[in-house]
């Protein structure tokens, strides 16, 4: 064990401990944790280092490198996969009322992207809203995340009753099996999402979309991130589309990024 003296010299090795081990990180993984707000990164990750007897970032790499299971269940505690069905409903009502029937008057045939899509409820949530206006053979809506558990979750689409509670309950016989205590969504709904692997942080974006809903993800970015993805985001939408943010992303200078708000939490792309 190293013992460092005052508190500066300490704040200097974890800074270098840190650094070390985002280096390691992208090597092995492609990830870029220097992207991530670097505080609420390093508490995360030193308590669950700290759980496995570790005592600095090298250690803990050493062992991740080492243990697919350890990797595994670093991946899954630095991407907080926490989702649910029609998050923070209010926004969506807007979704619903204002700004989908908008988009649908101009195009009965939307692109539509869930960015971070975790464990599926997010795209399966626009699913079915959007089945309320077009047939479920006319919807194709892509769902991406960085964590490849989440997206098997997500393809196999089997959730508790508490998650589903959410749903309407005309939705929830519509495009549900129940099975003991579990729900799983139908094919007919699943067919309507195509799930991929994308880091949103790495990786090119589609063009051409009419609705990115893209909720609590930049939450974990550093402000340098976020300014980056505003403008990819951008360029990913068709003018007059839509960017549809957590209820607590709110972007406050969209006319930088070519946005303007057409709702709290809504911002359209502005038409040149
Ligand atoms: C809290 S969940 C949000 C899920 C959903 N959008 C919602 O609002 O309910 C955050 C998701 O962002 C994903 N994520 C984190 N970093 C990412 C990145 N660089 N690229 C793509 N997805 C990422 C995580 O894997 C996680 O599933």
């Amino acid at each position: 064990m190293i013992l460092l003296g005052s508190s500066e010299e300490k704040r200097g090795k974890t800074m270098n401990d840190y650094e070390q081990f985002i280096a390691n990180i992208k090597r092995k993984t492609g990830i870029d944790l220097s992207q991530y707000k670097e505080a609420q990164m390093k508490r995360r990750l030193t308590s669950l280092y700290e759980k496995k007897g570790c005592q600095s970032f090298a250690e803990y790499f050493h062992l991740l490198n080492e243990d697919m299971n350890l990797l595994n269940e670093f991946l899954d505690r630095m991407t907080i996969n926490v989702s649910e069905f029609y998050r923070n409903p209010g926004r969506w009502k807007v979704l619903e009322k204002r700004i989908l029937p908008r988009l649908l008057a101009s195009n009965k045939k939307l692109k539509v992207w869930s960015a971070g899509c975790s464990t599926g409820e997010e795209p399966y949530t626009v699913a079915m809203m959007l089945s309320r206006y077009i047939p479920l053979t006319g919807l194709s809506i892509l769902a991406t995340d960085l964590d490849e558990n989440a997206l098997q979750k997500a393809k196999r689409g089997v959730y508790s009753e508490r998650s589903v509670a959410e749903v309407p309950t005309l939705e929830r016989q519509r495009f549900f099996t129940k099975e003991g205590e579990f729900y799983t969504v139908n094919e007919k709904l699943k067919r309507t999402i195509i799930f991929k692997k994308l880091d949103l942080l790495a990786e090119p974006f589609d063009t051409n979309v009419d609705l990115i809903i893209c909720r609590n993800v930049m939450i974990y970015f550093t402000e340098e991130a976020k300014d980056t993805l505003y403008q990819k985001f951008n360029a990913a939408l068709k003018p007059g589309g839509v960017l549809f943010v957590g209820s607590t992303e709110q972007i406050f200078n969209p006319k930088q990024y070519g946005f303007e708000t057409e709702d709290t939490f809504f911002y359209r792309k502005i038409e040149q």
